[in-house]
């Protein structure tokens, strides 16, 4: 995820420099801004965050200049430096692209434009937007980026400067967000309405497919097609504050929601004619030709390894241990040559994380990192990683990174088994589905999922319980509730309640079980029955249609139908949703909770 942000009609370096502050949460390990004058493209773009381009730019900031367009990264593709931040130029020097999104077909793009005589400078997907640009440009801006973008597979939303074309500046979007503004005497794009709202209220969403054309006094919208498009136009009240996490009331409740967004993001590229392609593995997958595999990670990420071993036994019997990093790197473990070690983090950046991966590959071992940050520690220490893509994370609590590690460990499920002759095109199927099927559950769920929440606002014990695949999500559920509503929550094993933990339970202590149509079902609502004998309430988890279960709860979650490995996703959802209204109700500080940080780089 990245921010853009950019305005024609007059106005200081400076203004560019703002606005991109305001998007500065969208991503921020590199920053850059592009300007014209008199037929000459200035660029400036440096690693770090948009204060530091503010330094460079020093004395020019106070330059006047007609347009400009500007950008704040959270990479995706090549590590955040200053050849990689955008914008991104031509061969020429006269175009300069900014991009947040993911080109899926960029290497086919570069190695086509390369052959053309293109010659490429940073290890982007987004420089194939400026070469493209380039290709077609013939006087004509607007209809240059309208054929680029056909060319183009994947996520965008883009904005191009060329210095020949000094009272025009274009946008496009698909799958990523741009807003258009005007006050007749100027005109804006954006990522989103944070920066505009200063200067119009009334604005523009951009549709997938179409572009937007940018003169001082008006802008124009257009479909892929060329056709012109009548303009809808809304008007905003949010304060800027409210604006920056998209009207939500927090970034965790904006980051849940991103999460659709986020499967498709991590999808991305990555399934062709339902078979997995990890173009990042390539040249190393004799490495995945292993008889063991070791998963290490904390927190939330370890809860996604856990769901990783569950999902890779439903492909084949296979031997993974999966540990936390605190535990791992103080054990006297075995690895051969035929053991795989999986990193899973977030931040890349977790100490007792990074510790086990030195454990590792002093042993000799191979590393496989899953991360959300280009660059961290723990991809420069792995010998691969794969991105989850997920964009910034700004809540402390984990919501849409662990949608995004479970998105990558299925997919990297699928990838090793297809090494050892497996073929799941029904299982690759169903994942291109989520992100709509999780779409609207979302819209439908979310308001029954705070009533019930708000429900049980006044307990201070809960006990998380699944069986199988979800039996990680109860973990996961209990972890959120403890860190953002600070009320005691423990997860188990269903199964093992009889063993200790319900000698806890009463009509105090409720149970929050997931109960979805697996094939654990009916032993899930024996302990349930169990549960119930001991007079807790219980908030179930159900699949639509179950009714019979109703009789042995209080409160229903219904999440649809699904194919039984799907369930997890759904389920993480509903118990980060129940979390976040849980503390919300108590009106505490969700995205910042007491005593935890969001990169744990302290042993
Ligand atoms: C998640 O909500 C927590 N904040 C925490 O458990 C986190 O998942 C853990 O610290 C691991 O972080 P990492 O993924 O960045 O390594």
């Amino acid at each position: 995820m990245c921010g853009i942000y950019g305005f024609i009609g007059g106005g200081k370096v400076e203004e560019l420099v703002n606005g991109l502050k305001k998007l500065e949460y969208r991503g921020y390990d590199s920053a850059g801004i592009a300007f014209a004058k008199n037929g000459k493209l200035f660029v400036e773009k440096h690693t770090g965050k948009v204060d530091q381009l503010r330094n460079f730019l020093d004395s020019d900031l106070s330059l006047r200049i007609n347009a400009g367009i500007a950008h704040t990264r959270w990479a995706s593709h090549g590590i955040p430096n200053d050849l990689n931040a955008h914008p991104q130029m031509d061969c020429q020097h006269k175009i300069a692209v900014v991009h947040n999104g993911i080109i899926e077909n960029y290497i086919q793009l570069r190695d086509e434009l390369e052959i053309e005589g293109h010659i490429f400078v940073s290890q982007t997907d987004t420089e194939v937007i400026a070469h493209l640009v380039e290709k077609y440009f013939n006087g004509d801006l607007l209809e240059a980026v309208r054929k680029a973008i056909l060319d183009l597979e994947g996520t965008y939303a883009i904005g191009v400067l060329h210095a020949d074309v000094e009272d025009e500046i274009v946008f496009a979007r698909r799958k990523s967000p741009l807003v258009v503004a005007t006050d007749g005497k100027r005109s804006y794009c954006a990522s989103d309405v944070t920066p505009l709202i200063s200067s119009s209220r009334d604005v523009v969403f951009l549709e997938d497919g179409q572009l937007a054309k940018l003169t001082a006094e008006k802008f124009e919208i257009f479909e892929s097609s060329g056709k012109a498009v009548e303009k809808k136009i809304h008007h905003v009240e949010w304060s800027e504050k409210a604006a920056e996490k998209g009207g939500y009331k927090h970034f965790m409740l904006k980051e849940i929601h991103e999460e659709p967004r986020v499967i498709s993001d991590a999808l991305a590229g990555r399934i062709s004619k339902n078979e997995v392609i990890f173009r990042e593995l390539e040249g190393w997958s004799s490495n995945l030709n292993v008889n063991k595999i070791n998963v290490i990670a904390c927190g939330t990420s370890y809860h996604a390894g856990l769901i990783f071993k569950y999902f890779f036994e439903t492909l084949r019997p296979f031997n993974i241990e999966v540990e936390v990093s605190s535990e791992y790197r103080y054990r006297n473990v075995f690895i051969d040559d035929r053991t795989l070690t999986i990193v899973i983090s977030q931040s890349g950046e977790t100490a007792d994380t990074l510790e086990s991966v030195r454990l590792v590959k002093s042993l000799g071992g191979k590393v496989l990192a899953i991360s959300n940050v280009v660059g961290s520690t723990l991809t420069r220490e792995a010998d691969k990683t794969l991105y989850i893509n997920a964009g910034p994370e700004i809540s402390v609590a984990s919501t849409k990174a662990y949608v995004g590690q479970l998105t990558v460990l299925y997919l990297l499920a699928l990838y090793i088994d297809k090494t050892f002759g497996g073929d799941h095109p029904d299982i690759v199927e169903s994942l291109r589905k989520l992100p709509e099927i999780m779409d609207n559950f979302m819209i439908s769920s979310t308001e029954t999922i705070k009533e019930v929440a708000e429900k049980y606002v006044g307990y201070t014990n809960f006990m998380y319980i699944g069986r199988g695949m979800n039996y990680p999500s109860a973990l996961e559920g209990a972890l959120k509730l403890k860190e953002i509503s600070y009320t005691n929550a423990v997860g188990y094993q269903a199964g093992e309640l009889k063993h200790g933990p319900i000698a806890l339970l009463d009509e105090k202590f409720p149970v929050m079980a997931v109960a979805v149509d697996d094939k654990l079902h009916n032993k899930m609502m024996s302990n349930i029955l169990e549960t119930k004998a001991r007079n807790a309430h219980v908030v179930a988890i159900l699949t639509e249609g179950d009714t019979e279960a109703l009789k042995s709860i209080n409160d229903a979650i219904y999440v649809p139908k699904l194919p039984s490995h799907l369930y997890p996703f759904l389920v993480g959802t509903v118990f980060q949703l129940f979390a976040y209204y849980v503390a919300d109700a108590r009106d505490l500080n969700i995205d910042m909770p007491r005593n935890l940080a969001k990169s744990v780089t302290i042993e």
